[in-house]
This record gives C-alpha cells, structure tokens and sequence, in this order.
C-alpha cells in the first residue's frame, strides 16, 4: 500500500512509552515501546524522572522511524499518564523527578484543601475536590517541604507536555489533562486565579492552554534533525491519556463509556456538556474532543495482577496463570482481594488504603488468588460503576481497553461484574492511537474528533454478560463491598 501521510501516537505511560506510527486510513503499521524506570523513595511514594520520559519518546521515535519514508509524517499527538507534577527553572531544567498520579504523599495537603478551603468550594472552583494524586496538593506540599526547589519553580506543567515541549519549546497543556491540576476551571476552561493563589503559583507558571486537537507548534529544527523529520511536523496538545483512549477507542460525544485498564483503572463516560458529580466521587474533566467527562479512576489495576505475577509468583507467564479459571470456578471463590496497593482514589479516596486478601483457607490454591485479584479489579471498577448509576446515568454497555483488556478472561469477569456487553476495538493502542487521531485532526484530516473517531474506529469483538453468572457475581460483589469498610480503621494503623 503507498502511503500519503503518516502520524504518530504516543501513550506516555507509567511502566512505559508506547509509540505507534498510524497512516491517513488509521492502519497501524508499526509500534515500539521503551521501558524506564519508576521510583517509589518511600513507601505510598511514585517518582519519576521526565529525563527517561524524553530519551523514550526520542529514541523510541528514531526506531519506529527506522526503514519508512519519515518526509511523510506530518503530525504527532500524544496521550499522557495525568497529575504528575513537572517543574521547569528559569533555564526550563527539570528541577526535581516528577511526582505522578499515584503518589500518595500528600495527605496533609488534601488535608487543608478540603477540610479548610472547603470541598464546596473547591468544587465550585474547579469542579473537583482534592485528591493526593492531583497536581495541586503537590504544589502545595513542595511549598512546605522543599521550599529551596518551590523557589525555582518558573514552569509547571504535566507529564505529557514536557514531551510536547521537548518537541516544539512550547510550554503548553491541554483542557483534558488540565483537569486533573485541581487548578483549572474546568466549565469555563481557564486557569482559576483563586486556585493559582491558594497554591502560591502566578499564571505565568503556568503553560498556556489548548483543546487537544489544537496545533501547539512545530518541531524544533535539533529535534527534527536528530529525528530525521520534517522542521513542519506539527504537533497537537494531545491529551491526558484516559481522553486520548477515549479517544482511540470512539468514546466521544454524548453518553459513551470506555473502561481502561492499564496500571490504573478508569471508568470514563462522555458528555457534551459539562456537568459535575454533586459528591465529587467522580471527576468533572474535560474531554479532548472539546467536550466533557466524568471519571472514576483506580490506582492500581492491571498493575495488581502484574504485581501478583512477577513479584510474588516470580513469572511473566501471565496467560499461563490464569488457565486453570476455568468457567465453572468464576463467580464462586472463596478469596477476595481489596487491590489498593498504592492507597486508592475512586470512590473511597483513602491513600492508607492497602492490598489485602481476605477468605483464605487450607485449600486454596495458586489460581483461586489470581482469580480473586481479576475479580477484585472487577469489583472495585464496579464501585465507580455504581456511583455513576446513583447519578443517573444509564450506561447499557462499555468499550475496554488497556494491557489488562487483552486477557479473555478478565473481559469476561469484567462484563458479568458489570452486567453489561464490553466491546474492543481493533486497534487496542487506547491513547497513543488517540493522540494520532487528534495529530489528524489538527493537520486538517477531519473537521472535528467526532469525525475522525466516526471514520477510523472500529469495533472488534464483544464479551457478552451471562445471566447466570452476572447473579453468581452480584452475590459476590455484596460481599466485596463489606470488606473495606470492615478494615478502612485497621490500615492507618498498620502502616
Ligand atoms: C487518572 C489517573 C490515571 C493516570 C494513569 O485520573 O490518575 O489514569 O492518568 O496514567
């Protein structure tokens, strides 16, 4: 096939950067991915450095653009893990490792957000009460706790535009990402003067804002050189990366659902209209599609069975593990598993939070505990679920993606949990395959991502519930629900 335009994706992720090349039909025609390290300083803790983030995304572009026509990609979008917080000096060098989403060691601050500033007002504000993985409490606790690094502080931004500037030295963010900041307005898409006050920031700090379709700028001439790119290859402000899955995966527009699971796990349900969950369980973001969404993110999804895997059973044979689950045994374990390995976010909002498994005895075995950790995601996901239904949301079916998506097994627990049909997509790269639809949309392929989205997804297969089995787990998942509450004293203590 002759290629006329090619656009790349990037999934900046937490274990990872995953980067696909996408032609003007949407065929992938190549993918790479590039590990980097994570950091966890102290327990609850999560670091990165934005340093491995760029030689990933650099690198892992010079291979994925190794052996094709590089004159004919024309734009590059990029979905990016959200939260973290980025610090630039006055020289724009990184001041400190970013601290990301999953951190967990701003309970002080989340603290003082919402108990004294007030979660109505916050929510007012922001649309959104504080959470430890949220971009403002770790503003607020570099101020008290290394006020020498807060000094420096000329430019803040999140994970995904530190790569954007890499590319073009422009510092921007995008609506979607600039959600999750607990510093935007997010009705009215601007900064919030009062937020950026209470943090102690200017608005100069901050990058200047974009819808994430929207051109941020060109490569610079030493990135495209040393990329063997075209110095005209625009770049859009993407998006945080459950908006670009969103994205990659159709759920755009009104009333459409996308589950990712990827080392966190999120409920994301599309709105045109901006409108805000009255308890703030659920985030109130903006989509990347100039749109809104709510969201319910856990911490620690399919990361929990990668932890299970490889640090306690020692294997990476993931497939293997789960081949004695077999029909007969889902809906009817003994064990149950709380995966709130890294404290949780939605709905509990509880960083002491921990992993626990609860129902063991004598004769459980090796997969009865795999099966309980796929369920437990399940479970826990299916607590957002719930809240969005108290809200009145009719949600009658859901795409899914993410690493943890692609195991049959867990897509078939995941739709009797739920008791709703889930659908994949044939291009299961979630958000790097959103960023390359955004990168179309603002190098003009299409007048808007719905268009985009409408042309180029497409649906691969479903996992339908059993009635049978959507019973079996609605008696398991009432017993799910009592186990937290029975233990949420217990887990200060123990830390
Ligand atoms: C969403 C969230 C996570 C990260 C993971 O609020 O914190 O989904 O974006 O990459």
């Amino acid at each position: 096939m002759v290629h006329t335009k090619l656009f790349i994706g990037i999934d900046l992720g937490t274990s990872a950067v995953k980067l696909s090349l996408v032609d003007e039909k949407g065929a992938i025609l190549k993918e790479v991915s590039r590990e980097y390290p994570l950091y966890f300083p102290q327990p609850g803790w999560s670091e990165q450095d934005p340093a491995d983030w760029w030689k990933g995304c650099f690198f892992g572009m010079k291979e994925l653009l190794a052996d094709v026509d590089a004159s004919l990609v024309e734009g590059i979008g990029c979905g990016g893990q959200m939260h973290g917080l980025v610090v630039l000096d006055e020289d724009d060098t990184v001041i400190r490792r970013a601290i990301l989403w999953n951190d967990g060691r701003t309970q002080a601050e989340v603290d003082y957000l919402n108990n004294e500033i007030g979660k109505s007002k916050l929510s007012k504000l922001t649309a959104n009460i504080a959470f430890a993985g949220f971009t403002a409490p770790k503003i607020l606790w570099m101020r008290k706790n290394e006020p020498e690094n807060f000094a420096r502080i000329k430019k803040i931004m999140l994970p995904k535009d530190y790569i954007n500037y890499r590319l073009t030295g422009v510092h921007c963010c995008d609506y979607s990402d600039a959600s999750g900041m607990l510093l935007l307005d997010v009705q009215h898409k601007c900064w919030s003067k009062k937020m950026l006050e209470i943090c102690g920031v200017t608005e100069e700090q901050m990058p200047r804002l974009f819808e994430s379709y929207q051109v941020v700028g060109t490569l610079s001439p030493d990135v495209a050189e040393g990329l063997g790119l075209s110095p005209c290859v625009r770049v859009v402000a993407g998006a945080g990366d459950n908006a670009a899955a969103a994205v990659g995966t159709g759920v755009v527009g009104e009333g459409g659902c996308n589950i990712s699971l990827g080392t966190s796990g999120t409920l994301f349900i599309s709105s045109k209209n901006f409108g805000v969950d009255p308890n703030n369980a659920l985030h109130a973001f903006a989509h990347a599609d100039g749109g809104y969404h709510l969201m319910g993110c856990m911490l620690s999804a399919a990361s929990c069975n990668k932890w299970l895997c490889d640090e306690v059973l020692k294997t990476t044979d993931y497939a293997g593990e789960q081949k004695d689950i077999t029909e007969d045994k889902l809906g009817r374990n003994h064990v149950f598993f709380l995966p709130y390995l890294m404290g949780e976010r939605s709905p509990i909002n509880d960083v002491n939070a921990r992993g626990t498994f609860v129902g063991m005895t004598m004769d459980t075995t090796r997969s009865d505990l795999v099966q309980a950790v796929l369920e437990g995601v399940a479970f826990a996901i299916r607590d957002s679920f719930e809240v969005a239904k108290s809200l009145g949301l009719n949600i009658p079916r859901s795409m899914v993606c993410g690493g943890g998506a692609k195991s049959p097994l867990w897509r078939t627990i995941f739709a009797n949990v739920l008791g709703i049909p889930l659908d994949m997509v044939k291009t299961e790269q979630g958000p790097g395959y959103g960023g390359a639809i955004l990168a179309m949309v603002g190098c003009g392929l299409y007048p808007s991502v719905q268009a985009a989205a409408d042309a180029l997804v497409e649906l691969a297969s479903t996992t339908f519930p059993d009635p049978e089995l959507t019973a079996r787990y609605e008696a398991q998942y009432q017993k799910f629900r009592k186990i937290y509450p029975a233990l949420k004293s217990v887990f200060p203590e123990i830390q």
